[in-house]
């Protein structure tokens, strides 16, 4: 079978939509076939997909698929659409993509438009990945022991990712860099998927649980944080995975600078409050024990303990030393300042 569009996770043509289930990696290695969008729903639901681009892409892959073979009417796409973004609440890609089809809608398009702009988005994922990750190599070149938080690569997106991007550019650039990676509970997308990734690329890491970044921080252990986000509002606030505002805080208060990679895709460009920011709840088993893939059954606590398992949290403007995007870098003065050229290209990604 020929595919348009082949990466590490994704694999798609007009009619087939394959991605690897990221709940059984690193273990096996394992493509499951997206038929239709309420399947993918599911798979976004239950990690199978994942990552804010990632998510988006596949939705938009799945819709335009199901509208070319079935040539649903106005208002069948429009609850179809409804349904993906109710999947996952917090990655405002995907939110930014079902906006795109529905301007699509609106303006007539016909059905066989529907999956080449789809395509068109798959394309211009990867090449904003590559931008980005080459301006995040730049902040990282005089730094050799970096941190990161949950996954950021190519299982994320359509391409080399943005903040795993970013490392994996400036090892290529210099190779004399090791990753410290953070598990990143419940799910350990730090653990499973990160370490996959530098494996595969041969970039030196070390894993460790999220609660030894603070002691290594302290022993001067680390130079640089880097993450993604799921969403970025115009004050510069940031959502990402459960985590990362601990360890902005941390960052703070060794003096180590903190930086977070996203395209413009991931720009917020309604919310400006962050307490408007929907944080997905999880359910309890994932805290309980260990409740991903085939490792499922794995529990620990009492079976009624009460939880609290938020997927994300925010990390405010003054704790991040550094935004990175596909237009470049842009420092805490460069975006609350309101002239000069940075702060307008940093104003134009949310208009
Ligand atoms: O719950 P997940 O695994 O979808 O969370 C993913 C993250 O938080 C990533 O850091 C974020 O999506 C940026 S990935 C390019």
């Amino acid at each position: 079978m020929s595919f348009l569009f082949e990466s590490l996770s994704l694999k798609y043509n007009q009619t087939e939509l394959h991605v690897l289930d990221q709940t059984l990696l690193p273990h096996e290695e394992k493509w499951i076939s997206i038929q239709t969008p309420d399947e993918a729903i599911i798979c976004i639901q239950n990690l199978q997909v994942r990552g804010a681009p990632f998510i988006s892409l596949v939705a938009a892959i799945s819709f335009s698929q199901w509208v070319l073979e079935n040539s649903p009417n106005e208002e069948q796409m429009l609850q179809c659409l409804q349904n993906l973004y109710e999947s996952r609440p917090t990655a405002v890609n995907l939110e930014n993509i079902i906006k795109r089809f529905k301007n699509f809608i609106q303006n007539k398009l016909t059905s066989s438009d529907f999956f080449d702009r789809a395509h068109q988005m798959v394309l211009e994922d990867k090449a904003l990945c590559e931008k980005m990750s080459h301006h995040g190599a730049e902040v990282l070149s005089t730094y050799y022991n970096i941190l990161t938080h949950c996954n950021t690569g190519q299982l994320a997106t359509a391409g080399i990712g943005t903040a795993l991007g970013a490392i994996n550019i400036r090892q290529q650039n210099s190779p004399d860099i090791h990753v410290w990676v953070d598990e990143t509970r419940p799910l350990l997308q730090g653990g499973r998927l990160t370490t996959w990734e530098l494996g595969k690329l041969h970039i030196p890491y070390t894993l460790i649980c999220d609660n030894m970044a603070a002691s290594l921080m302290y022993q001067s252990k680390v130079d640089h944080i880097i993450i993604g986000a799921d969403r970025v509002l115009p004050s510069g606030a940031i959502t990402n995975k459960i985590g990362s505002y601990g360890l902005a805080v941390l960052a703070k208060h060794h003096n180590i600078p903190f930086t977070v990679v996203a395209p413009s895709t991931t720009c917020d460009k309604n919310l400006t409050e962050i307490s408007d920011i929907p944080i997905e709840q999880r359910p309890p088993h994932e805290v309980r024990g260990f409740a991903i893939g085939k490792d499922s059954k794995i529990s620990w606590a009492p079976v009624d303990s009460h939880t609290h398992n938020p997927s994300f949290d925010t990390v405010p403007p003054e704790l991040i030393s550094y935004w990175v995007t596909e237009h470049g870098r842009f420092s805490n003065q460069d975006i609350s300042e309101s002239t000069g050229s940075k702060y307008q290209l940093w104003n134009s990604q949310f208009s």
